[in-house]
């Protein structure tokens, strides 16, 4: 059996991640045996909002998919670390596929906000990949966005993220920029006024980083980050001109194909994305 699960999977694009997991699962050129059976795992803060997303599915799927997919809640506040180490007991010894989906995009711009963006968009997803087990062979593919590529930063704060070589690298990073903007110096050391930007350009940064870790470790858990283009979702305010299944196109592509993709790195439109060289465009 392949289990996969993913974050905020009751609204948005985690929603369409899910659906499309399961559509796309009996044509993966990963899991070919006609005997492969997929569960997903629909992670929802609040199990009665997953339980509902999942009677929805349930209505949309084809029987053939049905016959192949099965979609169970779990509980999952990427926020709490207690509902995290939970989960991760329950889902002993592994799973095969994460899909870090949950996140926010808080109006407005002061150390609030990039306080409560950064501890939802960046250390929960970290919480989630140390604690949640994925199989040898696994694979974890994060939602990062395009906004976090590295323009618009200043040229010293662009080589840091550029040359983050380990994950505490990074985090000084999010720490850095929460006391920039707590202490309102962020202009003037080359930061950018966007929190939810910046926490998804510590996504990107991290998830290269622990592919070199994962690589040096020799576990064999193949991670990337990846930008959905822009949804119509709750988070865009019906601005989003791609639909949910549009958006899940690239991560479901990471999740469950063969791709020529290499560890840690990001993702946008199907391919390979480069967050430095579009500096100069
Ligand atoms: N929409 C886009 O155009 C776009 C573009 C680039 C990247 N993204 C990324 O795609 C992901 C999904 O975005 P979306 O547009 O679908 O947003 P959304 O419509 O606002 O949905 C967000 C989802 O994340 C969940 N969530 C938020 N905080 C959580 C937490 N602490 N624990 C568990 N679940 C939590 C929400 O759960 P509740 O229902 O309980 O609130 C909801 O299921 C995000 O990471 C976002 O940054 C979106």
């Amino acid at each position: 059996m392949v289990t996969a699960l993913v974050s905020g999977g009751n609204r948005g694009l985690g929603y369409g991640i899910v659906r499309r997991l399961a559509n796309e699962f009996p044509a993966s050129s990963l899991y070919t045996s006609p005997s492969d059976k997929l569960t997903i795992y629909l992670g929802s803060r609040d199990v009665s909002k997953g339980e509902e997303a999942r009677k929805s599915l349930y209505a949309e799927l084809a029987k053939d998919v049905l016959d192949r997919v099965s979609i169970e809640v779990r509980q999952l506040d990427t926020s709490s670390h207690d509902s995290v180490t939970k989960l991760a007991a329950e889902l002993q010894p592994g799973i095969d596929i994460l899909v870090n989906n949950a996140g926010i995009a808080m109006d407005g711009f002061d150390a609030n906000v990039a306080k409560q963006t950064v501890a939802t968009n960046y250390y929960a997803v970290k919480d989630v990949i140390d604690h949640i087990p994925v199989k040898d062979g696994g694979r974890i593919v994060t939602i990062a966005s395009s906004t976090g590529v590295l323009r618009g930063f200043g040229d010293e704060v662009r080589d840091r993220f550029r040359n983050a070589k380990t994950v505490e690298d990074v985090d000084r990073l999010m720490e850095e920029f929460q006391q920039v903007v707590a202490d309102g110096t962020w202009k003037e050391k080359g930061w950018k006024g966007a929190a939810y930007a910046t926490s998804k350009s510590g996504v990107i940064a991290y998830i290269r980083a622990l592919a070199e870790v994962y690589k040096q470790q020799g576990k064999r858990v193949d991670v990337f980050s990846c930008c959905p283009g822009y949804v119509n979702t709750d988070m865009t305010k019906g601005k989003g001109h791609k639909t949910l299944d549009q958006g899940a196109e690239t991560p479901v592509l990471l999740a469950l194909h063969k791709t020529d993709a290499k560890p840690g790195e990001f993702w946008f439109e199907k391919k390979a994305y480069d967050w430095e060289l579009r500096q100069s465009n």
